[in-house]
């Protein structure tokens, strides 16, 4: 089973949407997915409402997810730990303890454009629009990293 990790910085945008749209595109029980953020401003909230209202739109429901922060011992729970942004990516590879730890971590748009290093944009401060853009990337993102698991468990 291949246990991934999404993280953003304030798990409220981006990641829970980056989980709700892996988890519908998964079959059967072959993965676990969740989602944390670098830091802990948001800790215990649901995902901010702009994000639930893009993934209702979709058919996804987010609402049973609360924020939670990245923890160390995330490096030992999962396989694959998808950063939103480079800022993220740094701040999670600051935390680790080993090579090992570094290999898991990942930019989640390398999965459309490989080697390219791109941001899923932070849209909290913007409008509507953003979470829509965030959505289209996470879900072209997540088809990719979707069929790897469903080909190969
Ligand atoms: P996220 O978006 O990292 O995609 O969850 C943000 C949420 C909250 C803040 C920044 C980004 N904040 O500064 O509170």
């Amino acid at each position: 089973m291949t246990k991934i990790l999404m993280v953003c910085l304030g798990n409220i945008c981006r990641s829970p949407l980056a989980e709700g749209i892996l988890k519908s595109k998964v079959f059967g029980f072959k993965t676990s997915i969740d989602s944390a953020g670098t830091a802990g401003y948001h800790i215990g909230e649901k995902p901010d409402r702009r994000s639930i209202g893009i993934a209702k739109k979709n058919n996804i429901d987010i609402t049973d997810q609360s924020s939670r922060k990245f923890v160390i011992e995330d490096f030992d729970k999962f396989d694959l730990i998808y950063a939103m942004d480079n800022s993220n990516y740094d701040n999670i590879i600051r935390l680790a303890r080993n090579e090992s730890d570094k290999s898991k971590v990942k930019l989640i748009l390398n999965e459309i454009f490989p080697g390219e290093n791109l941001d899923v944009p932070d849209p909290y401060n913007g409008g509507d629009f953003g979470f829509k853009n965030v959505y289209k990337m996470l879900d072209e993102a997540c088809g990719i990293i979707a069929k790897k698991l469903n080909e190969n468990g």
